[in-house]
């Protein structure tokens, strides 16, 4: 085959070397534009598997890579003058300009022709005079723009300056981030050593800092310089060095996040940085391009055509992309925030680093470093108020809010059942919770609770308006105090234009098959199209259900509840007068967030006038109604948290979206926790986390990073009311508290999972 690449950097030639180490008869011309010696950038991070697979597909590159690897195992944060550090993390590094060198060399041995500087400005003459032709010409491809309708390119320019430096300070004991305080703003570095004499030294501000530096006006060497006098403390003398003299201007970036929908057409293929790439805070960009370019080489031999094998590289790479992409995005965005976490203690601060792509978890951690995990526990069950037994998970700190101590920070998240007759309790709530008051988490919640009648949102919803309910609600909260360690809250709500509709089972959200009652909210906008149009409230309105809720609160004292929530999220009456996709009133509870939020503030205010003074309420919003700008944006959920937090509420809930049909959620792990890390840590409130955490590993993670004082489980309580007790089993933690009577299954279950960890088997049989 006769084959041109486009681009000499690791994608390209490694790409080359892989097709001739498949057939020697190929016929391979790399093109490159710069000088063989002439690359920008210093070191580059590897790990020892990604050298490990590249040794399968050429042993000899590889055995020469291996040669030039630095070796480092520890991560160092520089931060508030505090150097910590863990290890555990096992990076290799290696020159780029020595990899790239390498690679020249074996792709010569190997008969491939290097063609340097010579600037491809179009592939297409290529596509005619070749029968395969690879775009591996980096970031700004040109392959990828000739065929832009096509490939159908998505870059998003991230918000963060970055120039590659290089110098000649050690830092070999360590993997080293340094965060500068300048009079201009925040500055920090990502340091690696990456050969004996020298290290990458990657400066990186937001670019109002790199603007008020003026950054922008200055030549490559002023910047340099003016790099060094910020770094100053932690170069030894030595001076910052920058090799992008092909580059022009100051060399200053913002990295471009490339995506394609497809990378290939006819007889030419994208690849490495042109088809996809991944910020390098996660290193991970040439492992990429190096892995792809393995496996198109080999798919070019598997598959019958190009276009099989063309198929079988974008169906087989696309995911581990997306992977390594969304790992990175995370990375990437927690710098862009990083202003956000400065403040936090020096360990939390190195804990929320360590863990900010979400690929390296709290027990990951345990494996890496035992004994510094062990020190960030204790700090944090310090922090928490524990003086004793310090080793215990975050889990299983206690936590306080005015006069409520909860034995930890599991939180069983308010979740309907849809069994009530009359807005009665029946049975199934006394047994339903009971069962999750004794599974070991700190707080339990019972699900929504309705104001009034027409306030349900089915007919099945409880309520707090009628004697009845008083009896019931409270014979559950006496059991709770009595027989568990567990706090019990009572979320109270009003259904607005979501109420009278069916059980949670049925068909969700749609109105009655008949027998519908009225339903009013901020504005007349119905849930969807098959349901009613809301009345408009008129100030009557809100001053009886004001009174509702007020009354509500009175009956959720007297039952004995510990803390209160008023729900504020999800498209009920409450959040439909927050977002501006319900809320089209003209009134003073309209139109600017102030307005839109006076009618809930207005009930906190009266709500909390007649709750105990001792006891804590919190409010659920929904952080995103997933609209962009047309709804509450993340952003303007740290508005609402701030005016939720001015008027007294203790800790906000933070939900997420259910306000719009037209949303469209973006689902994945943890996905709503975002939201509440933000609001946590731009306003100083406490939070509550939810969405999609089903692990302790999840939890532990979320709350020594303080992405939430609280985390709270739903669907994984419907499954397991004993989460909280299992956890402490797989974690081995043995100071969680069981019922007395189910000791003996504790004492069974804990010597099961013992065995199980050292034979990994039970009673035989292999696990
Ligand atoms: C600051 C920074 C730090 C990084 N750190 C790491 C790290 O630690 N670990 C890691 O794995 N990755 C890192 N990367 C990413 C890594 O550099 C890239 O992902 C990797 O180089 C991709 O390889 P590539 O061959 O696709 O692209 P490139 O390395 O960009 O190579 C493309 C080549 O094509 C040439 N070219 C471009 N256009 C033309 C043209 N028109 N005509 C002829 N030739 C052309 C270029 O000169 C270049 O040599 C980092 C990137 C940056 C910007
Ligand atoms: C069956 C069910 C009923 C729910 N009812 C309520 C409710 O009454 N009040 C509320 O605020 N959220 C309710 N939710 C939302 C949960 O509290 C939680 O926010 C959501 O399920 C995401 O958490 P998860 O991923 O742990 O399930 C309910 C969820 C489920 C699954």
């Amino acid at each position: 085959m006769k084959v041109a690449v486009l681009g000499a950097g690791p994608a390209g030639l490694y790409f080359a070397i892989s097709m001739k180490r498949r057939n020697p008869a190929h016929e391979i011309t790399v093109f490159e534009r710069n000088q063989p010696d002439d690359t920008f950038g210093w070191g580059v991070v590897l790990s020892a598997e990604t050298l490990d697979n590249l040794a399968a597909n050429d042993a000899v590159s590889a055995a020469w890579i291996r040669e030039y690897f630095a070796y480092w195992d520890d991560i160092a944060v520089i931060h508030k003058g505090v150097r910590t550090a863990s290890t555990g993390h096992g990076f290799c590094g290696i020159g780029r300009k020595r990899l790239l060198l390498l690679l020249q060399r074996r792709a010569r041995d190997l008969g491939i022709e290097l063609v340097f500087e010579t600037e491809i400005d179009d592939p297409r003459p290529f596509m005619a005079s070749h029968d395969l032709v690879i775009g591996a010409d980096g970031l700004n491809s040109r392959s990828r723009t000739a065929f832009a309708e096509v490939f159908r390119p998505d870059i998003d320019v991230r918000k963060c300056k970055f120039v590659w430096l290089g110098t000649r300070q050690k830092f070999d004991d360590a993997f080293t981030f340094i965060f500068e305080e300048t009079e201009h703003g925040w500055v920090w570095a990502h340091a690696y050593q990456f050969e004996s004499e020298t290290a990458t030294f990657i400066v990186e501000c937001s670019e109002e800092t790199w603007a008020a530096w003026g950054f922008g006006d200055m030549t490559r060497d002023q910047s340099v310089a003016t790099c060094e006098r910020i770094f100053a403390r932690h170069l030894g003398g030595h001076s910052l060095m920058s090799n992008a003299g092909h580059l022009r201007g100051s060399a200053w970036i913002n990295f471009p996040r490339v995506l394609c929908e497809r990378w290939s057409h006819k007889n030419l293929a994208l690849l490495g940085d042109a088809s996809a790439s991944a910020h390098f805070s996660i290193g991970s960009g040439t492992k990429l391009a190096l892995e792809s370019a393995v496996a198109l080489a080999d798919y070019l031999h598997s598959e019958p055509g190009l276009e099989a094998a063309f198929d079988k590289y974008e169906s087989a790479r696309r995911t581990e992309v997306l992977r390594l992409q969304s790992a990175a995005r995370n990375s990437l965005e927690w710098f862009e925030e990083v202003e956000r976490y400065l403040d936090l203690d020096p360990v939390q601060f190195n804990y929320s680093l360590l863990t900010r792509s979400q690929r390296i978890s709290h027990e990951n951690l345990r494996l890496r470093d035992p004994e510094w995990l062990g020190g960030a526990e204790a700090w944090f069950q310090r922090r928490a108020g524990n003086t004793d037994n310090l080793r215990r998970a975050p889990m299983f700190a206690p936590f306080q809010l005015r006069d409520l101590r909860l034995e930890n920070r599991v939180v069983v998240s308010p979740m309907a059942q849809y069994k009530a007759v009359d807005g009665c309790p029946t049975d199934w709530h006394f047994a339903h919770y009971a069962e999750r008051a004794k599974g070991g988490a700190g707080l339990i919640y019972i699900e929504m609770t309705c104001v009034s009648p027409e306030g349900r949102i089915t007919p099945g919803c409880t309520g707090f308006y009628a004697p009845e309910h008083e009896v019931a609600w409270k014979r559950l909260v006496d059991f709770v105090h009595a027989e568990t360690e567990a706090k019990i809250c009572a979320q109270i709500g009003h259904s607005g234009a979501k109420g009278s509709t069916q059980l949670g089972w049925q068909q969700i959200d749609a109105p009655l098959p008949g027998g519908n009652w009225p339903v009013m909210a901020a504005s007349e906008v119905g849930w969807s199209s098959a349901n009613q149009v809301p009345k408009a409230m008129d100030r009557a309105d809100m001053a009886r259900i004001l009174g509702q809720f007020v009354a509500s609160t009175e009956m959720a004292a007297r039952c004995g509840f510990d803390m209160l929530e008023i729900h504020a999220a999800h498209g009920y009456l409450l959040s439909s007068f927050i977002t501006p996709l319900t809320n089209h009133r003209a009134d003073e509870y309209g139109d600017s967030l102030e307005n839109r939020l006076r009618y809930p503030l207005e009930i906190f205010q009266a709500v909390r006038a007649v709750w105990p003074a001792h006891k804590p309420i919190s409010v659920r919003i929904s952080a995103n109604d997933w609209m962009g700008d047309e709804g509450v944006t993340p952003a303007e959920a740290v508005e609402i948290a701030r005016l939720l937090q001015a008027a007294g509420v203790d800790i906000c809930d933070v939900s997420a979206g259910q306000t719009s049909i037209r949303a469209r959620p973006v689902y994945g792990r943890m996905f709503q926790t975002p939201f509440s890390d933000r609001i946590r840590n731009e306003t100083g409130m406490a939070t509550m986390a939810v969405g999609n955490i089903y692990e302790p590993d999840h939890v532990n993670s979320i709350l020594l990073a303080g992405r939430a004082d609280l985390v709270c489980l739903a669907r994984p309580h419907l499954a397991d009311p004993y989460w909280t007790l299992h956890a402490a089993v797989q974690l081995g933690d043995r100071d969680v508290k069981w019922p007395d009577p189910y000791l003996n299954g504790r004492d069974q279950l804990y010597r099961l999972t013992e065995r199980t960890a050292t034979t990994g088997s039970i009673g035989g049989l292999k696990v």
